[in-house]
């Protein structure tokens, strides 16, 4: 890494020296690791500014709107791959042969039923529940599972747990979402592929004769998995480095990621959206709402737009377009009247000179949620679609973060704002 120096003038002190480090692609970085012993911390709530680790896993280009995967382009992976050959291209850095294409596959196969008593965490929760709170739970549930692979200092142990998660998220996931309607879970399916099976588990009914999930459809999923499956440090997996980075259980890590996922800024956004484009319902409405989230005493926020990196347009998003097109016109929905509306309203908010000067552009979460309503998913289990997916991307930075030891616990700094230390007032003193 290329090495230079910025040096920071101090009140009172020598200026203080400090190293300049360089990626292969991005902004350098000021390495301050040694600022604490000069009297001072950095202030960046939000890490708007911070890079919190050495990452050579996925890059965003947020001012020309580029992803890269391991140096492979979001749009090239979309078209040439599968979500289950990402998975392998996230966690070992090269896009598998077609031997280790097979045996990575054949793997997870071995690992998509879950345990037997798993099921019966299920039955705690309420029918109503969100299947994003059942995921919490039942994903947190797995720690308590697996004593064979439970020292993370093993490099098979971390193996097989990263396995076990990838292929048991979309069975977890779709119990929860049997599990809310009342049917029967319904086991997976080993001869089927990873988008394919998800669809089996979500859809297939016993009582039905059996039917394979429609090859477009299970594509249209395939696309789905391989748009949310990794974003860089983003919330829930700065969530889940953080939880790993003091040793914890792998599988409660994950279930750390989940939650930080769920909330409506993150990952909810996709169900966000679909609530609001409902709530907008007419194109005629589209004006008022745009009044709304440019208005600062309302805490209304159009959802899908705006992104901490993307300042231009989240490829993503533009690959989510065209992929709700297709499922669109495949099942002859193209006059879907939330896609028509969701049209509309990018057209008219991106030429919105608010939008345009805050750089707001449709973020992966914008369509998401009309392609998956499109595949009859309800809302309530999109993002559980989107954890199923990024636990590729979770576990790819733990395996990372892991493999670059030491191992040091995230434990950031404060500015403190509290009371100066002050003498102790005894109930009957105090005024
Ligand atoms: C994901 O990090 C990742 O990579 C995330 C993700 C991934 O793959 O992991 O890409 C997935 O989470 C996508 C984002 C999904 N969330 C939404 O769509 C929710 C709506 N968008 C926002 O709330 C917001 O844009 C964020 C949370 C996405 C980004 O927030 P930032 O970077 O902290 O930006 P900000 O809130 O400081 O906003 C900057 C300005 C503010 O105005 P000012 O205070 O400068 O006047 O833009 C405004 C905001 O009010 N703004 C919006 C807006 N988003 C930002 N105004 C209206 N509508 C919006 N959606």
């Amino acid at each position: 890494m290329q090495k230079d120096d910025a040096k920071l003038e101090l009140p009172n002190k020598e200026a203080v020296e400090l190293a300049i480090k360089h990626g292969t692609l991005g902004q350098p970085v000021i390495d301050i690791q040694q600022l604490g012993h000069q009297g001072y911390f950095t202030f960046d709530p939000g890490f708007m500014s911070t890079a919190s680790c050495k990452s050579a896993i996925t890059f965003i280009d947020g001012d020309n709107g580029i992803l890269l995967h391991r140096g492979y382009t979001i749009a090239d992976l979309v078209q040439n791959s599968s979500y289950l050959e990402l998975c392998y291209l996230l966690m070992n850095g090269e896009l598998p042969d077609q031997t280790q294409s097979d045996n990575f596959s054949s793997e997870i196969r071995q690992h998509t039923l879950v345990h037997e008593q798993l099921r019966n965490f299920y039955s705690g929760f309420p029918r109503s529940s969100h299947p994003m709170a059942i995921l919490c739970g039942v994903v947190g549930g797995l720690s308590a599972f697996y004593h064979d692979s439970l020292n993370i200092d093993n490099p098979e142990h971390r193996h097989i747990a990263a396995m076990r998660l990838i292929a048991k998220m979309p069975t977890i996931a779709a119990m929860a979402y049997k599990y809310s309607i009342g049917q029967p879970f319904v086991y997976p399916q080993n001869n089927m592929s990873y988008a394919e099976n998800f669809l089996h588990m979500l859809f297939s009914v016993p009582a039905e004769p059996e039917e394979r999930p429609d090859p477009i459809l299970v594509n249209a999923m395939d696309r789905i998995l391989i748009l949310h499956a990794d974003h860089e440090q983003n919330a829930s997996t700065s969530t889940v480095r953080t939880a790993g980075s003091s040793a914890a259980n792998p599988f409660a890590c994950i279930a750390a990621g989940i939650a930080a996922l769920w909330g409506p800024a993150h990952g909810g956004a996709n169900e966000a959206v679909l609530n609001m484009l409902e709530e907008i319902g007419s194109e005629n409405n589209i004006p008022k709402y745009i009044a709304r989230a440019k208005d600062k005493s309302d805490p209304f926020r159009l959802m899908g737009f705006g992104h901490r990196v993307y300042k231009n347009f989240d490829p993503r998003a533009k690959l989510m377009q065209e992929t709700c097109y297709e499922v669109l016109n495949h099942l002859d929905l193209l006059d879907d009247p939330l896609f028509k509306l969701a049209m509309k309203l990018e057209k008219i908010a991106l030429q919105d000179e608010y939008f345009v000067e805050k750089k707001l552009y449709p973020n992966v979460d914008f369509y998401s949620g009309i392609v998956l309503r499109a595949l009859k998913i309800p809302k309530s289990m999109y993002t559980a679609v989107f954890a199923t997916s990024r636990t590729a991307g979770w576990v790819a930075n733990w395996l990372e973060m892991l493999g670059q030891p030491p191992l040091r616990i995230t434990r950031p700094r404060q500015l403190y704002t509290g009371h100066t230390q002050r003498p102790f007032v005894p109930i009957d003193k105090r005024t």
